[in-house]
């Protein structure tokens, strides 16, 4: 997986990514209910070379953590960042099936998965995923996950993926989550060709 996904980030730019965001606004609207203040944890999960975390720093969030499987794609962020944002980072290079380093984190207020989770097609992957997700998370801390939805691709990037809508995503969290908020999200590809995402978020009780 490694391999795949820093071969995907060497030789497309961040704009031609087929999930590319130039503002993260579904993420943003399912944070901004989340009642956290600008010191508490936020873990990117599979952040990519994504945008939300130069939204995040923008915000003035303090205790932001990208992790990725792919270093490429975590340097992507850093490039276009100061060195102050840059270091104010917690940057973690890791699998979240086979996590090292991501277990190792204690309290986090919002847990933040677009479009990761939906490629663990495995139990034990998924089990893996969640049970690092309930140790890292801290009482009352909120869970955004976004993956493809019921109508939405098959396949992202040649890999298989498991769709989802608020249901499954609730079952697949159990009954220690509740669900606080739910939408169906049309992205459109750089190249203009919509993907339906389920959004979602939960809470933990
Ligand atoms: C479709 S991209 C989404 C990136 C980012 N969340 C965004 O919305 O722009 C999926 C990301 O998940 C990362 N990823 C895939 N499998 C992973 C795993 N097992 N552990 C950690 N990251 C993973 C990939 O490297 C990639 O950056």
């Amino acid at each position: 997986m490694k391999e795949h996904w820093d071969e995907i980030y060497a030789v497309l730019d961040t704009d031609e990514l087929t999930w590319y965001e130039e503002i993260p606004e579904p993420s943003i609207r399912l944070l901004s209910k989340c009642q956290i203040n600008k010191d508490e944890s936020i873990l990117d999960v599979g952040a990519g070379a994504s945008t939300f975390i130069d939204y995040l720093l923008n915000q003035g969030f303090k205790n932001i953590i990208a992790a990725d499987i792919s270093e490429i794609a975590l340097n992507r962020i850093k490039a276009r960042l100061s060195k102050e944002k840059t270091s104010s980072v917690r940057w973690i290079v890791d699998d979240i099936t086979e996590p090292v380093h991501i277990q190792d984190i204690r309290d986090i207020a919002v847990w933040h998965d677009r479009a990761v989770l939906h490629f663990l097609l495995k139990e034990k992957q998924q089990k893996v995923y969640l049970s690092t997700l309930k140790k890292v998370l801290k009482n009352k801390g909120y869970v955004i996950i976004a993956a493809f939805s019921l109508k939405g691709a098959r396949k992202c990037t040649g890999l298989d993926v498991k769709n989802y809508d608020q249901n499954l995503l609730a079952k697949f969290l159990g009954e220690d989550f509740k669900l606080l908020d739910y939408f169906d999200h049309t992205y459109y590809m750089p190249s203009g060709v919509p993907r339906q995402y389920i959004y979602a978020l939960f809470q933990k009780t």
